[in-house]
C-alpha cells in the first residue's frame, strides 16, 4: 500500500481513538516509497481520473501478541471531538472496510457479521449492545425476542402517539457487530476495536437523536461509567447528536425488571419520538 495513503488511514483510525492496530508478526515490511508529504489536517481522497485502485484499509488481525483475557477498563470510544469521517463515506463503504473482520475475538465463534438495518434517511437510530444468536444466524440486528419487544415499543408508540413511524423507518445497529459467546458483555477492547465501524455509521447517518438500548450502549457512546438507570430518560450528547438512553429490551423482558422500568422506557421512547417526528420540530429542552 502506499505509504501517504497508509498513512491517512492510521491518522483517521487515531483521531477516531482507535489506539491500538494489530499487524501480524511476519508481516512484509512497506516497499520502498516516496518520502512522506506533509501531513494533512483531515483524510483526503486524492481526485484523480482515472480513479485510483480503491484503498485497503490496514490489515488487522487478531495476533497472539493481543491480550485475550477478559478487559475491565470502562470503555472511552467515543470523545465528542471525533473529526469527521472521510469525505463520501458511506454505509456501503463502510461496511466493505469491515470486510469478513477478524479484528478481535469475536470473529471466533460468530457466524454472521451483523452491520445494521433499517432506513438509512431516518432521523431516529437505536444502537444496542450486540447481536445475540438469532442475530447472528440471520445477519439483523434485534430479530430475536428482545427485538421482537423493541419492535412493538417502536410501533405500538409511535402509533399510539399519531406517527405514521414503524420499526422499517428507524435505522437499528450495535456497538459490537458480532456476537460475544454466551451474549457476554462486549470487552472494552471489542468495543473500541469495532467502535469505529459505529462512529462512521452514525457520521454518515446523522440522525436528529439516537436511542442508545442499555447501559453498554450508553456508556460506549456517552464514556460514563454511571449506570443505566441514572442515565435514561435524559438527554446526553454524541458529538453534536442527542442520545437518549433507555432499558435494553432483553432487560426488560426479565420477570424482575418490574413495571416501573417498563414505564419508563415508554416514557424515554414517548420523549425520543416527539423530539424526532413532531411537526414542527421543537428544541431539546422542551423535552
Ligand atoms: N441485543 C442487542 O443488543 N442487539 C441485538 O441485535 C439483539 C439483542
Amino acid at each position: 500500500m502506499d505509504r501517504d495513503l497508509l498513512k491517512q488511514y492510521l491518522e483517521f483510525y487515531r483521531d477516531l481513538g482507535v489506539k491500538s492496530v494489530f499487524v501480524e508478526p511476519n508481516a512484509a515490511p512497506l516497499a520502498a516509497a516516496p518520502p512522506v508529504a506533509a501531513p494533512a489536517a483531515a483524510p483526503v481522497r486524492t481526485p484523480a481520473p482515472p480513479p485510483p485502485p480503491r484503498m485497503e484499509p490496514p490489515v488487522l488481525r487478531p495476533t497472539p501478541q493481543i491480550d485475550m483475557s477478559r478487559s475491565t477498563e470502562p470503555s472511552k470510544l467515543f470523545p465528542s471531538d471525533f473529526p469527521v469521517s472521510p469525505d463520501n463515506d458511506t454505509l456501503v463503504k463502510i461496511r466493505e472496510d469491515m470486510g469478513d473482520c477478524q479484528r478481535c475475538r469475536l470473529c471466533k465463534d460468530r457466524k454472521t457479521i451483523v452491520f445494521g438495518s433499517g432506513n438509512e434517511h431516518s432521523r431516529l437510530v437505536f444502537v444496542g449492545e450486540g447481536p445475540g444468536a438469532d442475530e447472528d444466524e440471520q445477519g439483523l440486528p434485534f430479530v430475536g425476542r428482545a427485538g421482537q419487544l423493541l419492535t412493538q415499543m417502536i410501533d405500538n408508540t409511535a402509533g399510539k402517539e399519531g406517527f405514521s413511524i414503524r420499526r422499517p423507518d428507524v435505522y437499528i445497529c450495535n456497538v459490537v457487530k458480532c456476537r460475544p459467546p454466551e451474549n457476554r458483555t462486549p470487552e472494552a477492547d471489542e468495543m473500541e476495536i469495532c467502535g469505529q465501524f459505529l462512529s462512521r455509521q452514525l457520521m454518515v447517518l446523522k440522525p436528529r437523536a439516537i436511542c442508545a438500548l442499555g447501559g453498554t450502549a450508553a456508556k460506549a457512546l456517552l464514556g460514563t461509567k454511571e449506570g443505566i438507570t441514572k442515565m435514561r430518560g435524559k438527554w446526553h450528547m454524541w458529538r453534536e447528536i442527542p442520545v437518549m438512553p433507555t432499558y435494553h429490551p432483553s432487560y426488560l423482558l426479565r420477570p424482575t425488571s418490574g413495571q416501573t422500568a417498563k414505564r419508563e422506557a415508554w416514557e424515554d421512547l414517548k420523549k425520543v419520538l416527539h423530539y424526532v417526528y413532531d411537526d414542527p420540530p421543537r428544541p431539546l429542552s422542551d423535552f
